[in-house]
Parts: structure tokens; C-alpha cells; sequence
């Protein structure tokens, strides 16, 4: 990573800044993983990079088109437009209740974004970017559509687990061609699609992977390492062709003649419609938007989610260089995922703590959950969100760091001196110290914030106001009012005005308490530049009544968020999967029928464990001894993620008694203990509904 000097520094080559957050699907609300991963920290910057006075544009809207559109309209029971309409309202109001400073907040179903689409794939095609395959494809003839591979199961011929995705395997992690899977099924009809031919067109992305490399491993060694990590695999393994047409009736039509019936495949309309929005946004500022997608000057940054790194880093770019009007992104800092309480965001099983309701239940107080998220940002691997961590952050750092601060300072100055700031009288270390350390401040964060360090920047803000609360208890004036009063006008004095940086350089991060300590303060209109100095508020100057910025958050209402969470994973009803997010769909497809001759072979009994230890060097796996009455079986068993081993002995468990034994891991395994899952894919033990003996035989 480079070391910057200080921010102007960096700055200096570029005349704007173009920054945009991944368009968000309008099939569900939007949930703090979201916030945490990329709209939080585009946020923060492009306020950072207004604040020291660029010229931003920062813009996003709702993704309206694609098969996650189209399969949540159908469990929905609404038109996809509906469904759009529906979400994007939701998910625009959440932004602006959350104080999300998008310039603009667009949507892809717009005519404009249709046109702007179109136009760009015609000017790819007239090129000859793209091109044209016949292939063949599963078709649901019930629902008279070709099935996207998301609307395929079946078998895996990997692993042979039944439920597999028509693109990959969930169970064994192989990538799939839907052609592949043995006894496919339509999710749209439960039945065997056939196969016909179609005809797409597809972008070459190989014929880019010289250029690629040369761009990204070479031009841009300063990407952040987990960005670099997953584009350095794309381009090691080698690129192919990849289809951009797709045979739906929801989304961008294909603009060429003979493609009735076709669409553009969304992660190809999806990133234009960053420039649809600034297009809109241009309009409506009478701003020329190619000054800030096609002049070289301008400095476009994507902020985006992990799972979207390859569309940024390597496709859109593809596309951009293709057409040649366009710059190209200079940083792609992508976040790692938020998991809530140990867990993996789920929206299908409804494991999230979604933005809305966080609004209702905690209004006012934005701040809280910005500063949460950002001081855990999934910056350089995944994180988790607690919601004991959300409640300790609040009550020990924000309440008892800076409220406490602000809110000492001002009852302070308003007992000592009506609320009028104190002239300063000596001065001495303490405040030389205070003043160079403020001096420094400006840059400190704003190099971290440049740098996409947003966690490390918001750690040294709140060193600032730590600084405050040392400077302020060593200073001790409600002490020297008495002995040294002089001295005491001076420590107020210089607290008012940390605070007053304070309430500068804390705008990215927490703006809602910097615009109340701004109004406190009587500050008026400042950016960046103006903090960074010891001479803020003029001597005399009537500031406003002591606040509590941050109020305790009690054990019961974070225990009722706990309660929330768990209870609407319960309520949770079978519904298709359509989130690329879940694991797994909630139906398996039965097997074919035995015979009972064939059930009969099986030699299924209950035993007692008896012992367990883990096995060495194998994260997943446990050995049991299993007593089976006449007999103890060593059963190695893939338990260990989910029970320890004290937790099982002394368990009853269903063994499959006369599978072939077989050797894991050195260990001679006989036999197979029968697990199920529960809905939050905890494994759960299949056994008997009272105590039977060891060794008794099921049938
Ligand atoms: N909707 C996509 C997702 O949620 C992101 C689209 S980003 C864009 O993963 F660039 F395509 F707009
Ligand atoms: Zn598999």
C-alpha cells in the first residue's frame, strides 16, 4: 500500500470523482450486510471527498432486471414490474431514512436505462465485440420459457447430492453446466425440461486477458489484496466466452433485429446503469455526465460486495475498454461479508436484520449502527455483527467516549460561563500538545480514508476525542475554577474547540452527531480544511445547551433483537430460493422407489456413544465408540462442526450397522450414524423417542 504524506497530495491528478455502489436487486429490502459491505463505505468517502471540496458524484439505484427479479415475482404472485416497483420504493426510502448520500438513486426498468443499455450493446455489436453461438438449452414446455440455470436441479454427478443448482453444486462446490446434472427438473414446473437450441451472443473475454493482466496486476498492484486475490484466480485459470443475451421477456431487449423473445443478460445492463444514473443526475443539475465517465481526469471508483468482483474488475471493465469512450474504474475496494450472530446472512431463511425495521425499532439513531458497522467493517475478511457487540459499542465508546465528552464540555462552560466561550488565559504543555496533535488529525484520518481504511480512520477519531477527555480530566476545571481560574477558561476554551474539529471530522462517519455538534457550536458551513487548528469558535461565543448525544441502550432491547432474529427464522415458510445468498433450496426431490426387499438389507440399529474424541488434523470429523449391545463399533463420523465431543456421549443414535466398513483418516469406520438438519442446518441426531435398549434393530 502507498504511503501518502497527506491527502492533497493524492488528490492532485484528478479534477472528479465518480463513485458508485452496487445497484441492489429490488427482489427484498435491503439488510446491514449490505450497508456494511458497500454502501456504508461509499458513503463515507464520497461525504470525505466532499468534504475536503471535490467534485463527487456518488450514485446507485435498484438492479430490476434478471432471473432474481423474475423467480421472487413469481413466489410473489406479482409482475415483475410490480415486484420492482414494490422493492425499489422500500429500498429507496430505507437509503434516505438511513442518511445514505446518493446524488441520485436510480432504477433499471427506467425507459432511460433501456435506452442507455441498448445503445451501449449496439455499439459493441457494431463493432463486433460480441460473438454469436447456437446452444442448446433446457426449455420448460409446460411454462413455454428456456430455463435459466438457476431454474434447473438436480443430481450432481460429483457428489450425486440431489439438489443441485443448474451452475453449481452447493454440496461438493463443483461448477456445473446445467447439461450435466443427472434428472434435471424445471423449478417452474417440477418437470423434465427438454432440450432445444437457442442462439446468444456472447462477449470474448479471452481475447481481453493479455490486456487484463497488463491493467490489473501491473497498472494496479495498489488493489486491495482480497480484490486482487480473486482477479489474479480469474485470470490464472483463463478466461472464456461468456453469454449476454439471455431468453426472457423481463429486462433490456436485445436491440437487433430477429431477437424477439431475448434480453440482455442483467450483469450486463446492471453496471450501465451506473452511467444511466448519472446521466439522470447530470440532466438534472445541467451538468455534462460524459465529463464524468469518459474524461480522463475523473476518478471512477466502484464500491461493491465481494461476490461482485469479477463483474467489476473484469467484465465491466471489458465492456468499457470495448466500447473506448469510457475511463475505467482506478480502485474496485470491495468488503468481505458481514455474517449477523455467527452466522451467514441468509434472506431466504430471513437470517439478516434488515434496514427498515432496524429504523422502526431504534429511531434516531443512524449513528449508532453507522458507527457499528464501520468499526466492523468486513474490510479484509468477513466479520460478524452481534448485537451484544452493537449494544457495548454504544454504551462504552460512543456514550462513554463522546457523549461523554460533549457532553461535560458544554455543562461545564454553561455553569462556569452562562454557556459563553471562556477567553483562554495561560497556556502551557498540555496545550502545545493538544494543538500539534490537532494540527495532525485532518490528514491522519483523511489518509486512512483515502486509503479505504475506513475502520482505522474511525478508530483515530475516536482517539481524538479520547485526547479530549485526557486533556479535559488532567485540566480538572471545575478545580481550578477555584484555584486557577484563567487556567480553567483555557481548558474549556481549547475543549470546545477539539470539539469543534470534532464535529468536522466526524461528519463522513457520524453525520448525524456532527451536524447537532455543529449546531451546538454555532459553526456554520465548514469542510475538511477547515479543522485542523485550535481557533475555531471566536472567544464569547453563546453555545447552545448540553445534550446527550448518545442515550444507554439496555440489556432488554437487545435481547428482544436476539429474540426477533431467532423467532422469524422460525416463522420461516418454504419458499423457492431465489437468493444467490442461501445456500440451499428448501425442497429436495424424492428418490426413485425401492423395494421392500431392497429396504431389508439394510441392517439399521441403535446404539449408545459410549466415547468420543476428535480425530487429529480433521476439522469435521469425530470418533465414536458405539455400543451396540453385543458389540462396540469405532464410527468416524463428519459431526465435529456441530457437536463437541463431551456434548455426545451417552447419545442414542441410529447406526447403519452393516455398511462396508471403510478407512478416514486411518481409522477403520463401521458404520454410518444417521443425521438430519434442523432449519438453521445445524446437524441433528436421528434417534429414538424414548430410551431402547443398545443394539436394537429398526424396521
Ligand atoms: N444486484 C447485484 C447484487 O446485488 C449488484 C449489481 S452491481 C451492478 O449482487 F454493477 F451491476 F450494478
Ligand atoms: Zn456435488
Amino acid at each position: 500500500m502507498p504511503i501518502f504524506a497527506a491527502p492533497e497530495l493524492y488528490m492532485k491528478n484528478y479534477k472528479r470523482h465518480t463513485i458508485t455502489a452496487a445497484l441492489p436487486y429490488a427482489n427484498g429490502p435491503v439488510h446491514i450486510g449490505h450497508l456494511a459491505g458497500c454502501y456504508l463505505p461509499a458513503d463515507i468517502y464520497a461525504r470525505y471527498m466532499r468534504s475536503i471540496g471535490e467534485d463527487v458524484v456518488y450514485v446507485c439505484g435498484s438492479d430490476e432486471n434478471g432471473v432474481a427479479i423474475t423467480l421472487k415475482a413469481m413466489q410473489e404472485g406479482l409482475t415483475p414490474q410490480e415486484l420492482v416497483d414494490k422493492y425499489h420504493g422500500m429500498i429507496k426510502k430505507a437509503f434516505e431514512d438511513f442518511g445514505i448520500s446518493f446524488d441520485i438513486y436510480s432504477r433499471t426498468s427506467s425507459p432511460e436505462h433501456h435506452q442507455t443499455a441498448s445503445d451501449f450493446f449496439k455499439v459493441l455489436y457494431d463493432k463486433g465485440v460480441f460473438t454469436k453461438k447456437v446452444s442448446k438449452q433446457y426449455y420448460d414446455v409446460k411454462f413455454k420459457q428456456f430455463l435459466a440455470d438457476r431454474y434447473i436441479f438436480g443430481e450432481c454427478p460429483n457428489c450425486h447430492y440431489p439438489n443441485a443448482y443448474g451452475d453449481q453444486c452447493e454440496n461438493c462446490g463443483t461448477s456445473l453446466d446445467p447439461t450435466d446434472l443427472i434428472n434435471p427438473k424445471s423449478r417452474l414446473s417440477g418437470e423434465q425440461p427438454e432440450i432445444r437450441e437457442t442462439e446468444h451472443w456472447y462477449l470474448p473475454l479471452q481475447k481481453y486477458e493479455e490486456w487484463l493482466k497488463g491493467w490489473i496486476l501491473d497498472g494496479h498492484s495498489e488493489w486491495k489484496a482480497n480484490v486482487l486475490g480473486q482477479c489474479r484466480s480469474w485470470l490464472m485459470q483463463g478466461l472464456h466466452e461468456r453469454s449476454i443475451t439471455r431468453d426472457m421477456n423481463w429486462g433490456v431487449p436485445v436491440p437487433l433485429p430477429g431477437a424477439e423473445g431475448k434480453v440482455l443478460y442483467v450483469w450486463l445492463d446492471a453496471p450501465i446503469g451506473y452511467i444511466t444514473a448519472t446521466k439522470q443526475w447530470a440532466a438534472a443539475q445541467n451538468k455534462d455526465w460524459k465529463l464524468y465517465w469518459q474524461d480522463e481526469d475523473t476518478r471512477l471508483i466502484h464500491f461493491i460486495g465481494k461476490d461482485n468482483i469479477v463483474f467489476h474488475c473484469i467484465i465491466f471493465p471489458v465492456m468499457l475498454k470495448a466500447h473506448g469512450e469510457f475511463i475505467l474504474p482506478d480502485n474496485v475496494p470491495a468488503n468481505e461479508f458481514l455474517n449477523i450472530e455467527g452466522e451467514k446472512v441468509s434472506t431466504s431463511r430471513n437470517w439478516a436484520v434488515w434496514l427498515h425495521e432496524y429504523l422502526v425499532d431504534f429511531p434516531g439513531k443512524q449513528d449508532v449502527l453507522r458507527y457499528v458497522l464501520c468499526s466492523n467493517a468486513p474490510e479484509t475478511k468477513d466479520n460478524d455483527f452481534l448485537w451484544k457487540d452493537f449494544q457495548a459499542k454504544n454504551n462504552n465508546e460512543l456514550a462513554a467516549i463522546v457523549g461523554n465528552l460533549v457532553n461535560r464540555v458544554l455543562v461545564l462552560t454553561h455553569n462556569y460561563y452562562q454557556g459563553h466561550t471562556p477567553p483562554r488565559g495561560e497556556t502551557g504543555d498540555a496545550e502545545r500538545f493538544l494543538t500539534d496533535e490537532i494540527e495532525d488529525y485532518p490528514s491522519r484520518i483523511g489518509t486512512l480514508a483515502q486509503e479505504f481504511k475506513f475502520r482505522e480512520a474511525l478508530t483515530e477519531l475516536m482517539n481524538l476525542a479520547r485526547l479530549g477527555n485526557k486533556y479535559l480530566t488532567d485540566g480538572e476545571p471545575w478545580k481550578t475554577i477555584k484555584t486557577h481560574p484563567e487556567y480553567a477558561g483555557t481548558v474549556l476554551n481549547y475543549s470546545l474547540q477539539l470539539l469543534a474539529n470534532f464535529a468536522i471530522l466526524s461528519e463522513p462517519f457520524l453525520p448525524g452527531t456532527s451536524a447537532k455538534l455543529k449546531h451546538i457550536l454555532k459553526m456554520g458551513v465548514t469542510g475538511w480544511n477547515d479543522a485542523g487548528n485550535m481557533d475555531m469558535i471566536a472567544e464569547g461565543t453563546l453555545i447552545g445547551e448540553p445534550v446527550i448525544l448518545f442515550e444507554k441502550i439496555d440489556d432488554e432491547t437487545i435481547e428482544k433483537q436476539v429474540l426477533k432474529l431467532q423467532n422469524s427464522k422460525k416463522q420461516l415458510q418454504t419458499v423457492l430460493e431465489t437468493d444467490k445468498e442461501a445456500e440451499k433450496t428448501d425442497f429436495i426431490p424424492f428418490k426413485d422407489n425401492i423395494t421392500f426387499d431392497d429396504f431389508s438389507k439394510l441392517d439399521l440399529r441403535i446404539g449408545t456413544i459410549e466415547a468420543a474424541e476428535k480425530v487429529k488434523d480433521a476439522d469435521k470429523l469425530l470418533k465414536l465408540l458405539v455400543d451396540l449391545g453385543s458389540e462396540k463399533r469405532t464410527v468416524v463420523s463428519g459431526i465435529a462442526l456441530s457437536f463437541s465431543a463431551e456434548e455426545v456421549v451417552g447419545k442414542q443414535v441410529c447406526l447403519v450397522a452393516n455398511l462396508e466398513p471403510r478407512k478416514i483418516k486411518g481409522i477403520l469406520s463401521q458404520g454410518m450414524i444417521l443425521m438430519t438438519e434442523d432449519e438453521n442446518k445445524k446437524l441433528v441426531f436421528v434417534n429414538p423417542d424414548g430410551i431402547v435398549p443398545a443394539g436394537q434393530g429398526v424396521s
